[in-house]
């Protein structure tokens, strides 16, 4: 079985300042080295800062497009010149705020690679799509929307993300079996495409992640680290879950 390097990211989302990008730099550096990677989705108008202090930087979207008249949109070669490696594509609240399709992720997780930044690909259920039976479904609908248009080997070169809609800000973590269980489902199906594509994945659980229950959800067969929210806001906190990734 192929050997998964864990990742530890924080989504700051629409929060943060420069003392934080200081502070939590600071917190992180000692992971330059260790056996987990360490990579910060800061708010665009930190992504300069936080490259800067030398932490592994992404950002938490990006234009589908090249450059040209979208006022407010984040360009993905800009990014990469900025210091980006990675970039958030398809996060529920992108999909649910901004009205984003598992069409329109597709297209970002392209031009993502286009540019030289590492995609992770956010999926999940929402309460209801659980209730009524249908998480495998969604999830499957999603990450198959990438593998029609770009094939299966497209995401050897990146990230996946389970997070599930009703486990994000919620305090309402998935059990490690339940994340486990859909993790297993996600490498089982890429599994039938292409073997090492499947095993090679580093798939993140997200979703209410905090110190105290990230050891039991990373120890799964299938987690390979996480995707914090909240808890990479607090220094003590985060540097708590990356320890518990080692
Ligand atoms: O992308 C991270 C995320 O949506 C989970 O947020 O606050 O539940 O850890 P949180």
């Amino acid at each position: 079985m192929a050997q998964r390097k864990p990742i530890v990211a924080g989504n700051w989302k629409m929060n943060g300042s420069i003392e934080l990008v200081s502070e939590i730099s600071t917190a992180i550096s000692k992971y330059k080295n260790e056996q987990v990677d360490v990579i910060i989705f800061p708010p665009a108008p930190l992504l300069c800062k936080a490259a800067e202090s030398g932490v592994n930087v992404g950002t938490q979207t990006i234009s589908e497009f090249d450059s040209g008249a979208f006022t407010g949109e984040i360009e993905a070669k800009l990014a990469k010149q900025l210091g980006a490696n990675y970039t958030l594509v398809g996060h529920s609240e992108r999909r649910a705020i901004f009205g984003e399709t598992s069409e329109i992720v597709a297209e970002k997780f392209a031009k993502a690679q286009e540019e030289g930044l590492i995609p992770v690909l956010c999926v999940g259920e929402t309460e209801k799509q659980r209730e009524l039976g249908e998480t495998e479904k969604v999830v499957a609908e999603q990450i198959n929307a990438v593998i029609s248009k770009l094939g299966i080997a497209a995401l050897s070169n990146s990230v996946l993300a389970y997070e599930p809609v009703w486990a994000i800000g919620t305090g309402k973590t998935a059990t490690p079996e339940q994340a486990q269980s859909v993790h297993k489902f996600i490498r089982d199906m890429l599994s039938t495409q292409s073997e090492p594509v499947a095993q090679a994945l580093q798939i993140l659980y997200g979703g209410s992640v905090n110190d105290k229950n990230s050891k039991s959800l990373f120890t799964q067969p299938d987690i390979d680290g996480g995707l914090i929210g909240g808890a990479s806001l607090k220094a003590d906190a985060f540097v708590s879950i990356c320890n518990s990734a080692l």
